[in-house]
């Protein structure tokens, strides 16, 4: 990798650490941050690393009325012996410039990002937690900056690196969460922005999410925008379903989210010789193999949780309870050798993970 020149500006005041034995997700951020502008004309410069601080951004930059930006998630981890370890990072890269591409936003240099990333995590690795169920939550992300109202793509961009001591996702932990299937609002639908990571398609998911989270549920799963019954993804997740020894995950259609937990998921499963299909599949054939007593387990799978397991499903007035409302073998088994490799207890036949 080419020695790209960062500018480095360390904070003279360290801040103090949450405990580590307390985390929750995203809540808390580390001593340092990247940012590297863009500016027309003479593209990505300024690449530096300084002190954690807010931003100054024109009341009229682009980003806070049309939402041009996009965003990656991915996670770092520290070894017994001390070695920070990241997991598949060139595909969260990869997905920023997908995700760039179509929100309009300039391709960034994917090997600096990578480079920026580790340079960062190394001054502040003293933030990775290392308890079961903890880790170093990186978000990049890109705004537009440019002060302009009239609907345009902007001129001028921040490209920003945070980082964040996390543990679980859910408050449930590792355990079963409830979804509730939602029939009025739609996430994504083909042709929209639904398999780039943008702020929009969270924004439009808030109101299903308060909805069902006053109902009891966790999260809700999603149909497809134009018939509202094909499956699309949970919360914020992709989704598997195991029915009568055989995986299915909804098959890649322009609303989906091309997870990187998606795609190790199905190699794995490949790689155990456990059945795997990527397909159209309706809220109907769920139901159905429910009532058949076929559908052996469902778990969502993302970066933030890794793998979720479903415990119940309320659709049309009928709870669909999964497993008896526990954990599934295969969500486990999954769990455990995803989780395994990217803390390094576990051997990575894929050659996934990489050592800062
Ligand atoms: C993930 O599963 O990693 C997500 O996309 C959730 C994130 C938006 C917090």
């Amino acid at each position: 990798m080419k020695d790209y020149k960062i500018e480095i500006n360390l904070t003279s005041k360290k801040k103090k650490k949450p405990q580590f034995d307390q985390l929750e997700f995203g809540k808390y951020f580390t001593d340092h941050m990247f940012i590297m502008d863009y500016t027309e004309g003479k593209g990505w410069h300024d690449p530096r690393i300084v002190p954690y601080q807010p931003i100054t951004l024109d009341p009229a930059a682009i980003v806070f009325h049309y939402g041009q930006t996009v965003f990656e998630g991915l996670k770092a981890y520290l070894t017994k012996n001390e070695e920070i370890l990241l997991f598949r990072p060139d595909q969260n890269m990869k997905r920023l410039n997908q995700s760039n591409a179509r929100l309009c936003i300039p391709q960034i240099d994917e090997d600096l990002a990578l480079y920026a990333l580790k340079q960062l995590i190394t001054i502040d690795r003293d933030w990775i937690p290392t308890l079961e169920g903890t880790s170093l939550y990186i978000r990049p992300f890109i705004i537009a900056t440019e002060p302009y109202l009239g609907v345009s793509s902007s001129k001028n961009y921040q490209f920003i690196i945070i980082l964040s001591p996390v543990g679980a996702y859910y408050k449930e932990g590792f355990n079963p969460v409830k979804i509730a299937v939602e029939s009025e609002y739609v996430r994504a639908v083909a042709g929209g922005t639904g398999n780039a990571k943008t702020a929009g398609n969270y924004a439009s998911s808030l109101k299903a999410q308060e909805e069902a989270s006053k109902a009891g549920y966790s999260q809700v799963l999603w149909l497809d925008g134009k018939e509202n019954k094909y499956i699309e993804e949970v919360g914020s997740m992709n989704i598997f379903f195991k029915i009568n020894g055989e995986v299915i995950t909804p098959a890649l259609n322009g609303s989906i989210l091309e997870g990187v937990t998606r795609n190790s998921v199905i190699q794995l499963l490949r790689h155990w010789n456990v059945p795997v299909v990527e397909r159209r599949i309706s809220i109907h054939e769920i139901h159905q193999a429910y009532n058949n007593g076929l559908l052996e387990e469902a778990f969502g799978t993302g970066t933030a949780a890794v793998i979720s397991p479903i415990g119940e499903f309320f659709w049309q007035n009928e709870k669909l309870v999964i497993n008896n409302g526990e954990t599934g073998p295969l969500s486990k088994k999954l769990f455990d050798s995803l989780t395994g490799i990217q803390n390094g207890t576990k051997p990575d036949p894929f050659g996934w993970v990489v050592k800062v």
